[in-house]
C-alpha cells in the first residue's frame, strides 16, 4: 500500500468501526458479527502499529465503545472501567504470557481462567454493604446510572451477606464490583416471541436484548424481563482489597461468593501457559452448558501484587487507561460452515420491504441444520458479490438467523452469473423504489397482494385486534376466495359468505363472524397498532391512544401535538403525521369506522382527571405505597409513569433513599412531591 492508500484505509477503518460501535453500544443492534468487527479492529491496530505517525488519540483503538444513552443520569466510575485486549490466536496468547514472565521474572505464574460472558458490562457500588449504585461502562470514565433497572434483578442481593464472626474480614466502606448482565437463551426466546406478537423489532441475540433491556427507561419493563448478573472484577475498594483478605483474583471470587453475590459458574486456577491452554480447551467443551453465552475465556494473572507490577496499557500517558496488561481474552472463533446457494428468494414484508434470503444446501452449523441465511439487502449482495451456485461460508455467532459471510471464490462454477437484484416486486411486478436514506428496496404498491396479506395478518394478530379464529391460514383462505381485500372487508363478512368455504362449517363460520364482531370495540391502541403506521409499535400505539382518545383526533393531530408525547422523537411524530397525510390511509380509517369499527378509548380518568396527560416519575421508597401500587393509582387517574426524568416530566414523586432522579428533577426544575403530595394530586387537589 502506498502511504496515501494506507492513510485512506486507516480513515475508512476508523469511520467504519466508529459506526459499528455506535450501533453495538448505543443501540444494541449491531450489523456485523463480533468476529467481523474484531477483524476490522485488528487490521486498524496493526496499521497504526506499523505507521505510528498515523496513529491518533481519537482512534477507536484508543478508547472503549461508548454506551451512554439519552434519558439517563450520568455517573462517574471511581476507578476507570477498562476493556480487555482480545485474540483468536493461540500464539498471541502465549506472547501475552511471555511478556508477563519477563516483567515479573517468574515463569510458573498463577492464572485464573474464567468464561468470557457475552453480556453487558456494569459496575455495582456497595457502600457499607448496601447496593447504592449500578452504572454502565459508558466511555470507561463515566457511564449511565441504571440503578433502578439493576435493582429489578432478582438474583442480585441488595446487601452483602456479612459474616457474623469477629475474625471475618471487615466490610468495605465502598467497593465497586464489576460484572456482566445477561439473559438466558430461554428468556431471550420468550421475550422475542412477545416482541414479535407486539409487532416490535426482534433482537438478534441474548446480548443485544440484555443491552436493550438495561437501557429501558421504564424499570417496570425491565422487571418483566428476567435479567441476570454474574460478577468477576474489582474497581475501587476502600480500604484496600488486601486488608479485606482479597489478594488475588481467586480470592476475589471466594469473597464475592461469601457475600452472596453471583459469580462465574466455573473457573480454573492454573500455573503456566500450557495449563491455561488446557483449561481453555475444557471451557470450550462445556461452554454451551453454561447459563450465559460464552464467547471466549478471560485469562487473568491471579495475584493482585503481580497485576500491579504490570499495570495498564495507556496508563501514564495523557490518554486514559485502556486495558490491563495482566489479563487477556481468548475468543472462540464463531461456528462457520461451507455450503452452496441453490437460490436467492425474496420476501415482501408488510411495509413492502423486499428482503433477499439465500436458500442453502442444508448444512450442519452449531448443532442445527441450516437451510436459509439472510443476505440482508441488495447492497450486501453486491458488496460480497454473492451469486446463485456459489459456495459460501455461513456463520452463526449467537444470532438467530445465520448470515452469509463470504463467497469461496475458488469454488465458483464458471457459468455462475452475477446476481441482479430485481427492479420490480417479485409478487405484483410494480417497480421497486429505494427507501429514502436507507438501504431497503420497497414495493410501493398499496394493493400488492403480499403486502395486503401481511397487513391483514398483522391487523388480526394477537398484538393488534386479536380476533379469535383469524390466524394466518384463515386470512389466506379468505383472501384467496376473494372474500376480503382490505381491513374494513373483515367487518362486512357474513356467515353466508363463509359457508361455502368448509364442509359442515356452520359452527366455524358463526364463531368467526362472532369473533370479528366482538372485536369491533377493541381497545383503541390495538386498532392504532393494527394500522401498521411505520415506527408505531404497541408501546407507541398506547401512548397515542392515551393522548388522542379517538382515531379522528389522532388523524387530526399536528406534528407539534405529536412531539409533545413523552418518548416520541421527531422521527416517530413525522412518521405518524406522514401516514395520515396519505389520502388512501385517511380513507381506510373512515371506511373502518363506517364498517362498524368502534374502538374503545382508554378508561376515562374520571375522579382523578387531574393526572390525565401527566407524566410522573417515581423514585425511592414511599412510606406506605409500594412502587406498583403508586403506579397503578397514577395510571388509574389517567397519568403515565415513566422511568426517567426529562423536561417533559410533570412531577417526580420521591421517597426515602431517592437517588439521581431526584437530583435531576431539581436540576431541571421539575416539581417534587412526597407521598402525601401524590395523594393530594390523586384526589384532585391542584398544586
Ligand atoms: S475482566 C479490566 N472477566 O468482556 C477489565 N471481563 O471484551 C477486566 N467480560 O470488558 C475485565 N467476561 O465487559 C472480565 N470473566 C470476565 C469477563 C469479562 C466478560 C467482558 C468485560 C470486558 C469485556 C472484554
Amino acid at each position: 500500500m502506498t502511504s496515501v492508500e494506507t492513510q485512506e484505509r486507516i480513515a475508512r477503518l476508523r469511520a467504519e468501526i466508529a459506526a459499528h460501535d455506535e450501533r453495538y453500544y448505543r443501540h444494541a443492534r449491531p450489523e456485523v458479527s463480533d468476529y467481523a468487527y474484531d477483524a476490522l479492529k485488528q487490521e486498524l491496530a496493526e496499521l497504526e502499529a506499523r505507521f505510528p505517525d498515523l496513529a491518533a488519540v481519537e482512534s477507536p483503538t484508543q478508547r472503549v465503545g461508548d454506551d451512554r444513552a439519552e434519558g439517563f443520569v450520568r455517573a462517574k466510575h471511581r476507578l476507570a472501567m477498562t476493556t480487555l485486549d482480545n485474540t483468536y490466536d493461540e500464539a498471541e496468547l502465549r506472547e501475552f504470557h511471555a511478556r508477563l514472565v519477563k516483567a515479573i521474572a517468574a515463569d510458573d505464574l498463577a492464572y485464573t481462567v474464567e468464561p468470557k460472558i457475552d453480556g453487558v458490562a456494569v459496575s455495582l457500588t456497595y457502600e457499607h454493604g448496601k447496593l447504592t449504585r449500578a452504572v454502565t461502562r459508558g466511555d470507561g470514565e463515566e457511564g449511565d446510572d441504571v440503578t433502578a433497572n439493576v435493582r429489578t434483578i432478582r438474583g442480585l442481593p441488595k446487601a452483602l451477606r456479612l459474616a457474623d464472626d469477629l475474625l471475618a474480614p471487615a466490610t468495605p466502606d465502598l467497593i465497586e464490583i464489576r460484572g456482566e448482565i445477561f439473559l438466558r437463551e430461554a428468556e431471550f426466546q420468550r421475550i422475542n416471541q412477545l416482541q414479535e406478537e407486539a409487532g416490535e423489532a426482534l433482537y438478534a441475540n441474548p446480548r443485544n436484548l440484555a443491552a436493550g433491556t438495561l437501557k429501558q427507561l421504564d424499570a417496570k419493563v425491565v422487571a418483566a424481563r428476567h435479567l441476570e448478573i454474574v460478577l468477576y472484577g474489582l474497581g475501587a475498594c476502600e480500604p484496600a482489597p488486601e486488608t479485606l483478605g482479597i489478594d488475588a483474583q481467586s480470592a476475589l471470587q471466594s469473597q464475592l461468593r461469601a457475600w452472596g453475590l453471583p459469580v462465574v459458574e466455573k473457573s480454573w486456577a492454573v500455573r503456566g501457559i500450557d495449563a491455561v491452554w488446557t483449561a481453555i480447551g475444557e471451557l470450550d467443551a462445556l461452554r454451551r452448558t453454561l447459563a450465559y453465552a460464552t464467547d471466549g475465556a478471560v485469562v487473568k494473572l491471579d495475584r493482585l501484587d503481580q497485576q500491579a507490577v504490570v499495570g495498564y496499557r495507556g496508563a501514564g500517558q495523557a490518554a486514559r487507561k485502556l486495558s490491563p496488561r495482566w489479563a487477556c481474552a481468548y475468543k472462540f472463533a464463531p461456528d462457520r460452515a461451507e455450503t452452496r446457494i441453490n437460490a436467492i428468494s425474496l420476501q415482501v414484508g408488510r411495509t413492502g420491504a423486499v428482503t433477499p434470503v439465500a436458500e442453502l444446501e442444508p448444512v450442519l452449523l452449531a448443532g442445527t441444520t441450516v437451510k436459509r441465511a439472510t443476505l440482508h439487502n441488495a447492497d450486501e449482495i453486491a458488496r460480497k458479490d454473492v451469486r446463485v451456485g456459489d459456495t459460501v461460508l455461513v456463520e452463526k455467532a449467537g444470532e438467530i438467523i445465520p448470515a452469509v459471510v463470504e463467497v469461496v471464490l475458488a469454488k465458483r462454477p464458471p457459468e455462475c452469473a452475477a446476481y441482479v437484484f430485481p427492479t420490480a416486486c417479485p409478487v405484483c411486478s410494480t417497480p421497486l423504489v429505494r427507501e429514502t436514506g436507507g438501504v431497503k428496496w420497497l414495493c410501493p404498491n398499496a394493493a400488492c397482494p403480499e403486502k395486503v396479506r401481511r397487513k391483514l395478518e398483522h391487523f388480526a394478530s394477537k398484538s393488534c385486534l386479536d380476533i379469535d379464529g383469524l390466524g394466518e391460514e384463515v386470512v389466506d383462505l379468505l383472501l384467496s376466495r376473494g372474500l376480503i381485500r382490505t381491513m374494513p372487508d373483515l367487518f362486512r363478512l357474513k356467515v353466508e359468505d363463509l359457508l361455502p368455504l368448509k364442509k359442515s362449517g356452520e359452527v366455524w363460520a358463526a364463531n368467526l363472524i362472532n369473533g370479528i364482531a366482538a372485536r369491533r370495540t377493541a381497545d383503541l391502541w390495538r386498532v392504532i397498532h393494527g394500522l401498521g403506521i411505520p415506527q408505531v409499535g404497541a408501546a407507541a400505539a398506547k401512548d397515542l391512544a392515551r393522548r388522542f382518545r379517538s382515531l379522528e383526533a389522532l388523524a387530526g393531530a399536528s406534528l407539534n401535538d405529536l412531539v409533545q408525547i413523552d418518548g416520541f422523537g421527531e422521527k416517530t411524530a413525522e412518521a405518524v403525521r406522514a401516514w395520515f397525510d396519505i389520502p388512501a390511509n385517511r380513507a381506510l380509517v373512515d371506511e373502518l369506522l363506517a364498517a362498524g369499527l368502534a374502538p374503545s378509548s382508554p378508561a376515562e380518568a374520571s375522579a382523578g382527571a387531574a393526572l390525565a396527560g401527566k407524566t410522573l416519575v417515581l423514585t425511592g421508597t414511599l412510606p406506605t405505597l409500594s412502587r406498583d401500587e403508586a403506579a397503578a393509582l397514577i395510571e388509574a387517574a389517567g397519568g403515565k409513569v415513566s422511568g426517567s426524568v426529562s423536561r417533559k416530566t410533570h412531577y417526580v414523586v420521591a421517597g426515602e433513599e431517592a437517588g439521581s432522579k431526584l437530583d435531576k428533577a431539581r436540576s431541571l426544575g421539575v416539581p417534587v412531591l412526597d407521598e402525601a403530595g401524590l395523594r393530594g394530586l390523586l384526589s384532585g387537589d391542584a398544586l
